[in-house]
Protein backbone atom coordinates (compact mmCIF):
# COMPACT_ATOMS: atom_id res chain seq x y z
CA UNK A 1 0.00 0.00 0.00
CA UNK A 2 1.27 3.43 -0.69
CA UNK A 3 1.92 6.30 1.40
CA UNK A 4 -1.47 7.76 0.45
CA UNK A 5 -3.06 4.58 1.07
CA UNK A 6 -1.93 4.27 4.52
CA UNK A 7 -2.55 7.67 5.41
CA UNK A 8 -6.35 7.11 4.35
CA UNK A 9 -6.80 4.21 6.31
CA UNK A 10 -5.33 5.72 9.51
CA UNK A 11 -7.42 8.84 8.87
CA UNK A 12 -10.12 6.02 8.53
CA UNK A 13 -9.66 4.27 11.71
CA UNK A 14 -12.58 3.88 14.08
CA UNK A 15 -10.98 5.92 16.97
CA UNK A 16 -11.99 4.69 21.23
CA UNK A 17 -10.81 6.66 23.81
CA UNK A 18 -10.71 5.11 27.44
CA UNK A 19 -11.38 7.76 30.49
CA UNK A 20 -9.51 5.73 33.34
CA UNK A 21 -6.90 3.47 33.43
CA UNK A 22 -7.78 1.33 36.45
CA UNK A 23 -8.78 -2.47 36.75
CA UNK A 24 -11.46 -1.87 34.19
CA UNK A 25 -10.15 0.57 31.63
CA UNK A 26 -6.47 -0.89 31.19
CA UNK A 27 -6.97 -4.54 30.63
CA UNK A 28 -9.89 -4.25 28.64
CA UNK A 29 -8.94 -1.35 26.53
CA UNK A 30 -5.54 -3.86 25.91
CA UNK A 31 -7.64 -6.59 24.54
CA UNK A 32 -9.78 -4.80 22.16
CA UNK A 33 -6.76 -3.41 20.89
CA UNK A 34 -5.14 -6.67 20.41
CA UNK A 35 -8.13 -7.62 18.76
CA UNK A 36 -9.05 -5.29 16.43
CA UNK A 37 -5.40 -3.88 14.77
CA UNK A 38 -7.57 -1.87 12.98
CA UNK A 39 -8.85 0.15 15.77
CA UNK A 40 -6.53 2.96 17.39
CA UNK A 41 -7.27 2.84 21.23
CA UNK A 42 -5.99 5.28 23.45
CA UNK A 43 -6.61 5.22 27.29
CA UNK A 44 -6.28 8.27 29.28
CA UNK A 45 -6.24 8.80 33.03
CA UNK A 46 -6.03 12.23 35.14
CA UNK A 47 -3.42 9.99 37.36
CA UNK A 48 0.17 10.72 35.70
CA UNK A 49 1.86 8.38 37.73
CA UNK A 50 -0.64 5.14 36.46
CA UNK A 51 -0.39 6.26 33.33
CA UNK A 52 3.54 6.96 33.29
CA UNK A 53 3.71 3.10 35.19
CA UNK A 54 0.79 1.89 32.11
CA UNK A 55 3.76 2.96 29.84
CA UNK A 56 6.54 1.49 31.80
CA UNK A 57 8.20 -1.85 32.36
CA UNK A 58 6.24 -2.10 35.62
CA UNK A 59 1.93 -2.28 35.15
CA UNK A 60 0.31 -0.40 37.62
CA UNK A 61 -1.97 -3.58 38.10
CA UNK A 62 -1.16 -7.30 38.58
CA UNK A 63 -2.80 -9.40 36.01
CA UNK A 64 -2.17 -12.61 34.84
CA UNK A 65 -1.22 -12.57 31.11
CA UNK A 66 -1.82 -8.63 30.83
CA UNK A 67 1.44 -8.18 30.51
CA UNK A 68 2.22 -9.88 27.18
CA UNK A 69 -1.09 -8.53 26.09
CA UNK A 70 0.17 -4.53 26.63
CA UNK A 71 3.60 -5.75 25.00
CA UNK A 72 2.03 -6.65 21.58
CA UNK A 73 0.29 -3.44 21.30
CA UNK A 74 1.73 -0.27 23.16
CA UNK A 75 2.96 1.59 20.51
CA UNK A 76 1.01 0.32 17.50
CA UNK A 77 -2.33 1.06 18.38
CA UNK A 78 -3.08 1.08 21.90
CA UNK A 79 -1.18 4.32 23.77
CA UNK A 80 -1.66 5.57 27.27
CA UNK A 81 -1.56 9.25 28.03
CA UNK A 82 -2.55 12.41 30.12
CA UNK A 83 -4.14 14.55 27.22
CA UNK A 84 -7.47 13.36 27.94
CA UNK A 85 -8.96 16.99 26.40
CA UNK A 86 -7.22 16.10 23.25
CA UNK A 87 -7.89 11.87 22.64
CA UNK A 88 -11.46 12.76 23.49
CA UNK A 89 -11.61 15.38 21.16
CA UNK A 90 -10.76 13.15 18.43
CA UNK A 91 -12.42 9.54 19.35
CA UNK A 92 -16.16 8.32 17.55
CA UNK A 93 -16.08 6.21 20.61
CA UNK A 94 -15.61 7.09 24.47
CA UNK A 95 -16.01 4.86 27.19
CA UNK A 96 -16.19 5.91 30.63
CA UNK A 97 -14.56 3.98 33.10
CA UNK A 98 -13.98 6.06 36.62
CA UNK A 99 -14.16 5.46 39.68
CA UNK A 100 -17.48 5.60 41.54
CA UNK A 101 -17.44 5.40 45.03
CA UNK A 102 -20.08 4.90 47.79
CA UNK A 103 -21.36 8.50 49.11
CA UNK A 104 -19.39 9.03 52.40
CA UNK A 105 -22.17 11.98 53.35
CA UNK A 106 -25.10 13.67 52.34
CA UNK A 107 -28.03 12.46 50.95
CA UNK A 108 -27.65 8.15 50.37
CA UNK A 109 -24.36 8.38 52.66
CA UNK A 110 -23.46 4.50 52.81
CA UNK A 111 -25.14 3.77 50.17
CA UNK A 112 -25.41 5.62 47.08
CA UNK A 113 -22.98 5.95 44.28
CA UNK A 114 -21.27 9.69 44.42
CA UNK A 115 -21.34 9.95 40.47
CA UNK A 116 -18.76 13.43 41.22
CA UNK A 117 -15.58 11.42 38.86
CA UNK A 118 -18.46 10.81 35.78
CA UNK A 119 -20.19 13.68 36.17
CA UNK A 120 -16.70 15.71 35.87
CA UNK A 121 -15.77 13.23 33.04
CA UNK A 122 -18.92 13.87 31.16
CA UNK A 123 -18.62 17.89 31.63
CA UNK A 124 -15.46 17.54 29.89
CA UNK A 125 -16.61 15.27 27.46
CA UNK A 126 -19.71 18.24 26.86
CA UNK A 127 -16.70 20.70 26.67
CA UNK A 128 -14.13 19.16 24.10
CA UNK A 129 -16.25 17.31 21.65
CA UNK A 130 -16.36 18.96 18.33
CA UNK A 131 -17.95 15.51 16.53
CA UNK A 132 -20.52 13.40 16.93
CA UNK A 133 -19.66 10.80 19.79
CA UNK A 134 -20.64 7.55 21.34
CA UNK A 135 -21.03 7.53 25.23
CA UNK A 136 -20.21 4.02 26.77
CA UNK A 137 -20.62 3.82 30.67
CA UNK A 138 -18.25 0.81 31.56
CA UNK A 139 -17.85 1.63 35.11
CA UNK A 140 -20.90 0.07 37.35
CA UNK A 141 -23.34 3.27 37.58
CA UNK A 142 -26.57 2.90 38.96
CA UNK A 143 -29.50 2.36 37.32
CA UNK A 144 -30.73 5.53 34.88
CA UNK A 145 -26.81 6.81 35.56
CA UNK A 146 -27.22 7.01 31.57
CA UNK A 147 -30.36 9.42 31.61
CA UNK A 148 -28.04 11.55 34.01
CA UNK A 149 -25.51 11.64 31.67
CA UNK A 150 -27.59 12.14 28.59
CA UNK A 151 -28.93 15.30 30.11
CA UNK A 152 -25.37 17.15 30.81
CA UNK A 153 -23.87 16.15 27.21
CA UNK A 154 -27.62 17.41 25.75
CA UNK A 155 -27.64 20.26 27.18
CA UNK A 156 -24.27 21.02 26.76
CA UNK A 157 -24.06 19.89 23.02
CA UNK A 158 -23.16 22.72 20.73
CA UNK A 159 -24.54 20.58 17.68
CA UNK A 160 -23.10 17.19 18.52
CA UNK A 161 -24.90 14.42 18.63
CA UNK A 162 -24.07 12.04 21.65
CA UNK A 163 -25.44 8.40 22.35
CA UNK A 164 -25.11 6.81 25.57
CA UNK A 165 -25.09 2.93 25.67
CA UNK A 166 -24.44 0.73 28.72
CA UNK A 167 -21.62 -2.01 28.43
CA UNK A 168 -20.71 -3.37 32.06
CA UNK A 169 -17.91 -5.37 32.23
CA UNK A 170 -18.28 -8.68 33.87
CA UNK A 171 -14.41 -9.61 34.69
CA UNK A 172 -12.77 -10.53 37.73
CA UNK A 173 -9.59 -9.61 38.67
CA UNK A 174 -7.10 -12.52 38.36
CA UNK A 175 -8.38 -13.94 35.37
CA UNK A 176 -9.44 -10.63 33.34
CA UNK A 177 -7.89 -11.47 30.44
CA UNK A 178 -9.22 -14.81 29.85
CA UNK A 179 -12.76 -13.75 30.61
CA UNK A 180 -11.59 -10.71 28.55
CA UNK A 181 -10.84 -13.36 25.76
CA UNK A 182 -14.06 -15.84 26.19
CA UNK A 183 -16.50 -13.66 27.97
CA UNK A 184 -19.55 -15.72 28.78
CA UNK A 185 -21.56 -12.66 27.14
CA UNK A 186 -21.23 -9.21 26.18
CA UNK A 187 -23.92 -6.75 27.41
CA UNK A 188 -24.72 -3.51 25.04
CA UNK A 189 -27.78 -2.06 26.02
CA UNK A 190 -29.06 1.55 24.06
CA UNK A 191 -31.76 3.58 23.22
CA UNK A 192 -34.25 2.18 21.26
CA UNK A 193 -34.61 4.65 18.64
CA UNK A 194 -32.91 4.57 15.24
CA UNK A 195 -30.05 6.36 16.46
CA UNK A 196 -29.49 4.22 19.71
CA UNK A 197 -29.85 1.19 17.47
CA UNK A 198 -27.08 2.36 15.36
CA UNK A 199 -24.66 2.92 18.60
CA UNK A 200 -25.22 -0.68 19.51
CA UNK A 201 -24.50 -1.81 16.45
CA UNK A 202 -20.91 0.01 16.53
CA UNK A 203 -20.03 -1.52 19.58
CA UNK A 204 -21.59 -4.81 18.83
CA UNK A 205 -18.88 -4.60 15.44
CA UNK A 206 -16.07 -3.84 18.02
CA UNK A 207 -16.89 -6.87 20.18
CA UNK A 208 -17.58 -8.88 16.80
CA UNK A 209 -13.77 -9.17 15.94
CA UNK A 210 -13.96 -12.05 18.70
CA UNK A 211 -16.99 -12.43 20.54
CA UNK A 212 -19.20 -14.93 18.83
CA UNK A 213 -22.48 -13.30 17.88
CA UNK A 214 -24.96 -15.13 19.96
CA UNK A 215 -22.79 -14.07 22.84
CA UNK A 216 -22.79 -10.06 22.25
CA UNK A 217 -26.65 -9.71 23.94
CA UNK A 218 -28.35 -6.75 23.68
CA UNK A 219 -31.03 -5.18 25.70
CA UNK A 220 -32.11 -0.94 26.74
CA UNK A 221 -30.08 0.74 28.95
CA UNK A 222 -32.14 0.26 32.14
CA UNK A 223 -31.87 -3.56 31.69
CA UNK A 224 -28.14 -3.23 30.68
CA UNK A 225 -27.67 -1.52 33.90
CA UNK A 226 -29.66 -3.27 36.38
CA UNK A 227 -28.20 -6.38 34.88
CA UNK A 228 -24.73 -5.51 36.14
CA UNK A 229 -26.25 -4.71 39.73
CA UNK A 230 -28.06 -8.08 39.53
CA UNK A 231 -24.98 -10.44 38.57
CA UNK A 232 -22.81 -8.99 41.23
CA UNK A 233 -25.89 -9.38 43.38
CA UNK A 234 -26.10 -12.91 42.74
CA UNK A 235 -22.95 -13.57 42.84
CA UNK A 236 -22.41 -12.50 46.04
CA UNK A 237 -25.50 -13.59 47.61
CA UNK A 238 -24.24 -17.19 46.74
CA UNK A 239 -20.78 -16.61 49.14
CA UNK A 240 -22.80 -14.94 51.75
CA UNK A 241 -25.60 -18.47 51.49
CA UNK A 242 -22.81 -20.94 51.65
CA UNK A 243 -20.81 -18.74 55.00
CA UNK A 244 -23.99 -18.82 56.61
CA UNK A 245 -24.05 -22.39 56.23
CA UNK A 246 -20.42 -22.50 57.14
CA UNK A 247 -21.08 -21.04 60.83
CA UNK A 248 -23.92 -23.84 60.63
CA UNK A 249 -21.72 -26.77 59.99
CA UNK A 250 -19.18 -25.81 62.56
CA UNK A 251 -22.13 -25.98 65.18
CA UNK A 252 -22.96 -29.09 63.95
CA UNK A 253 -20.06 -31.19 63.04
CA UNK A 254 -21.02 -30.93 59.33
CA UNK A 255 -18.22 -30.08 56.60
CA UNK A 256 -19.12 -27.31 54.35
CA UNK A 257 -16.80 -28.48 51.68
CA UNK A 258 -18.66 -31.80 51.28
CA UNK A 259 -21.91 -29.51 51.81
CA UNK A 260 -21.30 -27.25 48.75
CA UNK A 261 -20.10 -30.28 46.79
CA UNK A 262 -23.09 -31.88 47.40
CA UNK A 263 -25.31 -29.25 46.81
CA UNK A 264 -23.43 -27.76 43.68
CA UNK A 265 -24.35 -31.55 42.15
CA UNK A 266 -27.66 -29.81 41.09
CA UNK A 267 -27.17 -28.73 37.89
CA UNK A 268 -29.97 -26.10 38.43
CA UNK A 269 -27.54 -24.51 41.45
CA UNK A 270 -23.67 -25.77 39.62
CA UNK A 271 -20.73 -26.16 41.60
CA UNK A 272 -19.17 -22.97 40.75
CA UNK A 273 -18.77 -19.59 43.62
CA UNK A 274 -19.34 -22.10 46.54
CA UNK A 275 -16.34 -21.99 48.58
CA UNK A 276 -16.81 -20.92 52.12
CA UNK A 277 -14.44 -18.33 52.67
CA UNK A 278 -13.62 -15.34 55.91
CA UNK A 279 -15.97 -13.16 53.52
CA UNK A 280 -15.91 -11.63 50.34
CA UNK A 281 -14.02 -8.67 48.87
CA UNK A 282 -13.44 -6.53 45.71
CA UNK A 283 -14.18 -2.93 44.36
CA UNK A 284 -17.51 -4.60 43.40
CA UNK A 285 -19.82 -6.59 45.47
CA UNK A 286 -20.36 -4.47 48.56
CA UNK A 287 -20.52 -1.12 46.77
CA UNK A 288 -23.15 -2.72 43.75
CA UNK A 289 -25.06 -3.98 46.45
CA UNK A 290 -25.66 -1.12 48.35
CA UNK A 291 -26.25 0.71 45.03
CA UNK A 292 -28.88 -1.94 44.83
CA UNK A 293 -30.02 -1.30 48.39
CA UNK A 294 -30.49 2.25 47.57
CA UNK A 295 -32.23 2.11 44.37
CA UNK A 296 -34.77 -0.04 46.24
CA UNK A 297 -35.50 1.89 49.05
CA UNK A 298 -35.75 4.96 46.68
CA UNK A 299 -38.50 3.24 44.42
CA UNK A 300 -40.43 2.31 47.93
CA UNK A 301 -39.29 -0.81 48.34
CA UNK A 302 -38.13 -1.42 51.53
CA UNK A 303 -38.56 -5.72 51.29
CA UNK A 304 -36.28 -6.02 48.78
CA UNK A 305 -34.07 -3.48 49.68
CA UNK A 306 -33.97 -5.19 53.25
CA UNK A 307 -33.34 -8.76 51.31
CA UNK A 308 -30.39 -7.50 49.64
CA UNK A 309 -29.13 -6.03 52.70
CA UNK A 310 -28.71 -8.84 55.17
CA UNK A 311 -25.99 -10.76 51.92
CA UNK A 312 -23.55 -7.73 53.37
CA UNK A 313 -24.63 -8.34 56.97
CA UNK A 314 -23.82 -12.01 56.63
CA UNK A 315 -20.40 -11.14 55.22
CA UNK A 316 -19.60 -8.75 57.90
CA UNK A 317 -20.94 -11.37 60.30
CA UNK A 318 -18.35 -13.98 58.64
CA UNK A 319 -15.41 -11.27 59.42
CA UNK A 320 -16.12 -10.23 63.10
CA UNK A 321 -16.85 -14.75 63.30
CA UNK A 322 -13.29 -15.42 62.12
CA UNK A 323 -11.89 -13.01 64.91
CA UNK A 324 -14.08 -14.10 67.53
CA UNK A 325 -12.85 -17.67 66.69
CA UNK A 326 -9.06 -16.26 66.81
CA UNK A 327 -9.34 -14.33 69.54
CA UNK A 328 -11.56 -16.82 72.06
CA UNK A 329 -9.21 -20.25 70.83
CA UNK A 330 -6.60 -18.16 72.53
CA UNK A 331 -7.90 -17.94 76.01
CA UNK A 332 -10.06 -15.06 74.64
CA UNK A 333 -6.86 -12.84 74.67
CA UNK A 334 -4.91 -11.71 72.02
CA UNK A 335 -3.02 -8.92 73.50
CA UNK A 336 0.55 -8.26 73.29
CA UNK A 337 0.62 -11.81 71.13
CA UNK A 338 2.12 -11.86 67.71
CA UNK A 339 -0.37 -12.83 65.30
CA UNK A 340 1.01 -13.64 61.43
CA UNK A 341 -1.51 -12.70 58.82
CA UNK A 342 -0.84 -14.37 55.27
CA UNK A 343 -2.61 -12.63 52.45
CA UNK A 344 -3.61 -9.81 52.25
CA UNK A 345 -5.65 -9.58 48.83
CA UNK A 346 -8.86 -9.41 48.11
CA UNK A 347 -8.24 -13.09 46.46
CA UNK A 348 -5.32 -14.69 44.73
CA UNK A 349 -3.64 -13.32 41.54
CA UNK A 350 -4.34 -9.59 42.21
CA UNK A 351 -2.34 -7.33 44.34
CA UNK A 352 -6.20 -5.03 44.70
CA UNK A 353 -6.94 -4.61 48.67
CA UNK A 354 -9.83 -2.71 47.94
CA UNK A 355 -12.85 -4.15 50.58
CA UNK A 356 -10.23 -7.23 51.14
CA UNK A 357 -11.77 -8.98 54.45
CA UNK A 358 -8.15 -8.76 55.82
CA UNK A 359 -8.80 -5.09 56.60
CA UNK A 360 -11.76 -6.06 58.78
CA UNK A 361 -10.45 -9.11 60.27
CA UNK A 362 -6.70 -7.38 60.98
CA UNK A 363 -8.74 -3.81 62.34
CA UNK A 364 -10.33 -6.54 64.94
CA UNK A 365 -7.43 -8.02 66.07
CA UNK A 366 -5.39 -5.10 66.54
CA UNK A 367 -8.69 -3.60 68.63
CA UNK A 368 -7.85 -7.12 70.89
CA UNK A 369 -4.12 -5.23 70.98
CA UNK A 370 -2.35 -8.35 69.21
CA UNK A 371 0.77 -7.60 67.07
CA UNK A 372 0.04 -8.37 63.50
CA UNK A 373 2.89 -9.70 60.85
CA UNK A 374 1.78 -9.54 57.65
CA UNK A 375 2.94 -10.94 54.17
CA UNK A 376 1.25 -11.18 50.97
CA UNK A 377 2.97 -11.63 47.60
CA UNK A 378 2.23 -8.80 45.70
CA UNK A 379 0.91 -6.06 47.82
CA UNK A 380 2.98 -3.41 49.25
CA UNK A 381 3.87 -2.95 52.60
CA UNK A 382 2.68 0.69 52.05
CA UNK A 383 -0.94 -0.31 50.57
CA UNK A 384 -1.52 -2.43 53.60
CA UNK A 385 -0.36 0.46 56.23
CA UNK A 386 -2.86 3.05 53.94
CA UNK A 387 -5.80 0.47 54.10
CA UNK A 388 -5.30 -0.19 57.52
CA UNK A 389 -5.65 3.45 58.40
CA UNK A 390 -8.19 4.27 55.72
CA UNK A 391 -12.09 5.13 56.76
CA UNK A 392 -14.36 3.34 55.15
CA UNK A 393 -15.51 3.77 51.87
CA UNK A 394 -12.34 6.03 51.20
CA UNK A 395 -10.75 3.84 48.96
CA UNK A 396 -12.61 4.43 45.89
CA UNK A 397 -10.97 8.29 45.98
CA UNK A 398 -7.68 9.73 44.63
CA UNK A 399 -4.60 8.65 46.86
CA UNK A 400 -4.20 12.54 48.25
CA UNK A 401 -7.94 12.70 48.96
CA UNK A 402 -7.56 9.55 51.33
CA UNK A 403 -7.12 10.29 54.98
CA UNK A 404 -4.16 8.61 57.14
CA UNK A 405 -3.25 8.15 60.56
CA UNK A 406 -0.29 6.02 60.75
CA UNK A 407 -0.49 6.24 64.69
CA UNK A 408 -3.38 3.37 64.52
CA UNK A 409 -0.72 0.88 62.82
CA UNK A 410 1.57 1.14 65.08
CA UNK A 411 1.06 -2.49 65.63
CA UNK A 412 1.58 -3.70 62.84
CA UNK A 413 4.94 -5.23 60.53
CA UNK A 414 4.95 -6.64 57.14
CA UNK A 415 7.05 -8.91 55.92
CA UNK A 416 8.25 -10.36 52.54
CA UNK A 417 8.38 -14.01 53.39
CA UNK A 418 5.38 -15.77 55.04
CA UNK A 419 8.30 -17.78 57.70
CA UNK A 420 9.34 -14.36 58.36
CA UNK A 421 5.88 -13.54 59.36
CA UNK A 422 5.51 -16.58 61.30
CA UNK A 423 8.68 -16.51 63.41
CA UNK A 424 7.77 -16.40 67.21
CA UNK A 425 3.65 -16.22 66.60
CA UNK A 426 0.87 -17.38 68.28
CA UNK A 427 -1.21 -17.73 65.69
CA UNK A 428 -1.00 -17.92 61.90
CA UNK A 429 -4.33 -16.71 59.92
CA UNK A 430 -4.54 -17.41 56.26
CA UNK A 431 -6.78 -15.05 54.69
CA UNK A 432 -5.80 -15.24 50.42
CA UNK A 433 -6.00 -18.21 49.03
CA UNK A 434 -2.43 -17.84 47.29
CA UNK A 435 -1.28 -21.15 46.27
CA UNK A 436 2.07 -20.97 47.67
CA UNK A 437 0.29 -21.28 51.38
CA UNK A 438 -0.23 -24.29 50.32
CA UNK A 439 3.44 -25.56 49.66
CA UNK A 440 5.01 -23.73 52.74
CA UNK A 441 6.86 -25.85 55.16
CA UNK A 442 4.64 -25.77 58.10
CA UNK A 443 7.19 -27.79 59.76
CA UNK A 444 9.64 -25.39 60.36
CA UNK A 445 6.94 -22.37 60.60
CA UNK A 446 5.61 -24.43 63.68
CA UNK A 447 8.87 -25.30 64.82
CA UNK A 448 9.88 -21.65 65.16
CA UNK A 449 6.26 -20.34 66.92
CA UNK A 450 5.19 -20.04 70.51
CA UNK A 451 3.10 -22.89 72.00
CA UNK A 452 0.22 -23.82 71.72
CA UNK A 453 0.53 -22.99 67.81
CA UNK A 454 -2.68 -22.23 66.26
CA UNK A 455 -3.12 -21.90 62.23
CA UNK A 456 -6.88 -20.24 60.91
CA UNK A 457 -7.49 -20.89 57.89
CA UNK A 458 -9.90 -18.35 56.29
CA UNK A 459 -9.59 -20.31 53.16
CA UNK A 460 -9.51 -23.66 53.44
CA UNK A 461 -6.23 -24.20 51.50
CA UNK A 462 -4.15 -26.33 54.29
CA UNK A 463 -4.54 -30.14 54.80
CA UNK A 464 -6.08 -29.37 58.49
CA UNK A 465 -4.74 -33.24 59.35
CA UNK A 466 -1.40 -32.82 58.24
CA UNK A 467 -0.65 -29.63 59.98
CA UNK A 468 -2.69 -31.61 62.87
CA UNK A 469 0.10 -34.28 62.77
CA UNK A 470 2.67 -31.94 63.14
CA UNK A 471 0.86 -30.43 66.26
CA UNK A 472 -0.93 -27.34 65.69
CA UNK A 473 -4.53 -26.30 66.57
CA UNK A 474 -6.18 -25.72 63.47
CA UNK A 475 -9.37 -24.20 62.33
CA UNK A 476 -10.90 -25.00 58.98
CA UNK A 477 -13.99 -21.70 58.12
CA UNK A 478 -17.34 -24.74 58.26
CA UNK A 479 -15.20 -27.25 59.00
CA UNK A 480 -15.85 -30.40 62.03
CA UNK A 481 -13.77 -28.13 64.68
CA UNK A 482 -10.89 -29.49 66.99
CA UNK A 483 -11.81 -30.38 70.96
CA UNK A 484 -9.74 -27.68 71.81
CA UNK A 485 -11.74 -25.11 69.99
CA UNK A 486 -15.26 -26.73 70.79
CA UNK A 487 -14.06 -26.21 74.65
CA UNK A 488 -14.03 -22.39 73.71
CA UNK A 489 -16.69 -21.21 71.68
CA UNK A 490 -16.93 -17.88 69.62
CA UNK A 491 -19.96 -16.27 69.34
CA UNK A 492 -19.90 -13.21 67.19
C1 LIG B 1 -16.61 -9.68 40.65
C2 LIG B 1 -17.46 -10.43 39.62
O1 LIG B 1 -17.12 -11.82 39.65
C3 LIG B 1 -17.24 -9.84 38.23
O2 LIG B 1 -18.10 -10.48 37.31
C4 LIG B 1 -17.52 -8.36 38.27
O3 LIG B 1 -17.24 -7.77 37.01
C5 LIG B 1 -16.69 -7.68 39.33
O4 LIG B 1 -16.89 -8.30 40.60
P1 LIG B 1 -14.05 -9.75 41.38
O5 LIG B 1 -14.48 -8.87 42.51
O6 LIG B 1 -12.85 -9.37 40.59
O7 LIG B 1 -15.24 -9.92 40.33
O8 LIG B 1 -13.73 -11.21 41.96
P2 LIG B 1 -14.58 -12.53 42.31
O9 LIG B 1 -13.85 -13.68 41.74
O10 LIG B 1 -15.99 -12.39 41.94
O11 LIG B 1 -14.43 -12.63 43.89
C6 LIG B 1 -15.04 -11.70 44.78
C7 LIG B 1 -14.81 -12.11 46.21
O12 LIG B 1 -15.55 -13.29 46.54
C8 LIG B 1 -13.34 -12.44 46.54
O13 LIG B 1 -13.02 -11.89 47.80
C9 LIG B 1 -13.32 -13.95 46.58
O14 LIG B 1 -12.31 -14.46 47.38
C10 LIG B 1 -14.70 -14.24 47.15
N1 LIG B 1 -15.19 -15.60 46.83
C11 LIG B 1 -15.40 -15.96 45.52
C12 LIG B 1 -15.46 -16.50 47.86
O15 LIG B 1 -15.28 -16.19 49.04
N2 LIG B 1 -15.93 -17.75 47.53
C13 LIG B 1 -16.16 -18.13 46.25
O16 LIG B 1 -16.60 -19.27 46.04
C14 LIG B 1 -15.89 -17.21 45.20
P1 LIG C 1 -11.96 0.41 38.23
O1 LIG C 1 -11.66 -0.72 39.16
O2 LIG C 1 -13.46 0.61 38.04
O3 LIG C 1 -11.24 0.35 36.93
P2 LIG C 1 -10.08 2.37 39.29
O4 LIG C 1 -10.24 3.17 40.54
O5 LIG C 1 -9.02 1.32 39.22
O6 LIG C 1 -11.53 1.77 38.97
O7 LIG C 1 -9.83 3.36 38.05
C1 LIG C 1 -10.50 4.55 37.83
C2 LIG C 1 -9.51 5.55 37.19
O8 LIG C 1 -10.23 6.68 36.70
C3 LIG C 1 -8.44 6.11 38.15
O9 LIG C 1 -7.15 5.81 37.67
C4 LIG C 1 -8.71 7.66 38.15
O10 LIG C 1 -7.51 8.41 38.22
C5 LIG C 1 -9.40 7.84 36.81
N1 LIG C 1 -10.25 9.05 36.72
C6 LIG C 1 -11.19 9.48 37.60
N2 LIG C 1 -11.78 10.61 37.15
C7 LIG C 1 -11.21 10.90 35.94
C8 LIG C 1 -11.40 11.95 34.95
N3 LIG C 1 -12.32 12.92 35.11
N4 LIG C 1 -10.60 11.94 33.85
C9 LIG C 1 -9.67 10.96 33.67
N5 LIG C 1 -9.47 9.95 34.55
C10 LIG C 1 -10.21 9.91 35.67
Amino acid sequence: MGFVGRALEIANMVKICCIGAGYVGGPTMAVIALKCPSIEVVVVDISASRIAAWNGDQLPIYEPGLDDVVKQCRGKNLFFSTNVEVHVAEADIIFVSVNTPTKTRGLGAGKAADLTYWESAARMIADVSRSDKIVVEKSTVPVKTAEAIEKILTHNSKGVNYQILSNPEFLAEGTAIQDLFTPDRVLIGGRETPEGRRAVQTLKDVYAHWVPEDRILTTNLWSAELSKLAANAFLAQRISSVNAISALCEATGANVSEVAFAVGKDSRIGPKFLNASVGFGGSCFQKDILNLVYICECNGLPEVANYWRQVIKINDYQKSRFVNRVVSSMFNTVSGKKIAVLGFAFKKDTGDTRETPAIDVCKGLLGDKASISIYDPQVTEEQIRRDLAMNKFDWDHPAHLQPTSPAAVKQVSVTWDAYAAAKGAHGVCILTEWDEFRELDYQMIYDNMQKPAFVFDGRNVVDAEKLRAIGFIVYSIGKPLDSWLKDMPAIA
